[in-house]
């Protein structure tokens, strides 16, 4: 992929070169204040450094979430997942920041595993294929530590009881020529993808719905899921709801040029489930920000600006600020070439990896206890 191409953002599909600021003003979301970090810091104790590093970078409502809380009142979480194979490096990462926001605040947690979804956009899937996914990448998401008082997987084929009173509510509000300019749908497209956000907006009302008290909800997610909430907050005051609250993160890259990390290529992205040996493989293929050769990097020094090694250790790999700026300088400066980076991070996503996976062995045990009972 390059990326001089046009951006694209939508759900289904990311390419070009991402300007994330040109997505605040075309998505029409609202950039994370110091004011809003502040409060959010007060209330969580500290800052994840996700946010502090501005992979989460824009919201909408984030502000009144945390005022209503301020009031004493509390919000759901929201996120999800499309099971279509493994889960990649990047996923994780909106779920390890809901993990922070669910254990600052004490909150519930609505994970939706849009199994319907995947059956309907990929003409090889059988609905059995996507069903064993959601329980395959079930245990991905209790691998993150979610709790399980705390946290409902819902999937869509399974517990469509719970969600489809909510879906038709919501339908019934939206045209056909409003999805069709939100997410491009065409002649061709089967009637299942029409009717689908529909079914995405209904966990936003979930908790309301069996409450029967109107509790806001805040959805953490990278930005590609940003058309399913604008046209759930056009509906939800129609229903009586909160209008659902987003933080939106961006993208972590592929480890090639250019490009988000995408199961369409498995060559440039880790998957929870690799090998060790497989994943060590990738990074050191990764394309880096470095000179031609070891001298060159001596003297001129790298770009880790571009660098996916770098960006690794930056979103997901070292949590220390001061280490993630001594890397940085010392890549600036020439003092460390692009082959050390590499061991470095392959060291640590080997050992990620291999925690993670012993704990998904471990969610084997108790993932069924996680799913919403209807
Ligand atoms: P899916 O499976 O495409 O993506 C799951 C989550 O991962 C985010 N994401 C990424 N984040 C960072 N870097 C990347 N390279 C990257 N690629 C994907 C997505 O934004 C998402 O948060 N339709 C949805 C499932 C869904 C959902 C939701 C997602 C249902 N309800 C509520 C978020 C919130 C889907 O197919 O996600």
């Amino acid at each position: 992929m390059s990326s001089d191409e046009e951006m694209v953002v939508t759900p289904w599909k990311v390419s070009g070169k991402i300007d994330y600021e040109k997505l605040i003003r075309q998505f029409g979301t609202q950039p994370l204040t110091k004011e809003i970090l502040e409060k959010l810091k007060k209330h969580a104790g500290s800052l994840h450094y996700l946010i502090r590093r501005g992979f989460f970078f824009c919201h909408r409502d984030f502000d009144l979430i945390l005022n209503l809380y301020e009031q004493g009142k509390k919000f759901v979480l929201y996120t999800g997942r499309g099971p279509s194979g493994p889960v990649h490096l990047g996923h994780l990462l909106p779920w390890i920041f809901t993990k922070y926001l669910q254990d600052a605040f004490d909150v519930k947690l609505y994970f939706q595993m849009t199994d319907d979804e995947k059956f309907l956009l990929h003409h090889d899937f059988t609905v059995e294929r996507s069903v064993g996914y959601t329980y395959d990448n079930a245990l991905d998401v209790i691998a993150i530590g979610f709790e399980k008082e705390k946290t409902r997987i819902i999937s869509d084929i399974k517990n469509i009881r719970a969600l489809y009173n909510i879906a038709v509510k919501v339908a019934k509000h939206v045209n056909f020529s409003v999805v069709r300019a939100v997410f491009g749908f065409e002649e061709s497209t089967n009637i299942g993808l029409i009717f689908f956000p529909a079914i995405q907006a209904a966990p936003c009302f979930l908790e309301s719905v069996l409450t029967g008290e109107n509790v806001p909800a805040l959805i953490p997610a990278a930005i590609d899921q940003d058309p399913y909430w604008r046209v759930t907050r056009d509906v939800a005051p129609k229903l009586g709801f909160y209008k659902p609250a987003q933080i939106h993160s961006k993208f972590l890259a592929g480890l090639g040029k250019g490009g988000k990390m995408s199961a369409s290529q498995p060559e440039t992205c880790i998957f929870t489930t690799d090998s060790l040996e497989a994943a060590e493989k990738k990074v050191f293929n990764a394309f880096t920000g470095g000179q031609p050769t070891a001298q060159e990097q001596r003297r001129f020094g790298g770009n880790p600006e571009v660098c996916t090694v770098y960006q690794y250790m930056l979103y997901l790999f070292e949590e220390d600020d001061g280490k993630v700026r001594e890397l940085w300088e010392n890549c600036r400066s020439g003092r460390i070439i692009c082959g050390e980076c590499k061991s470095i991070l392959a060291e640590r996503v080997k050992k990620f990896l291999l925690e993670h996976q012993k704990r998904r062995e471990k969610a084997k045990d108790v993932v069924e206890e996680y799913f919403l009972k209807d």
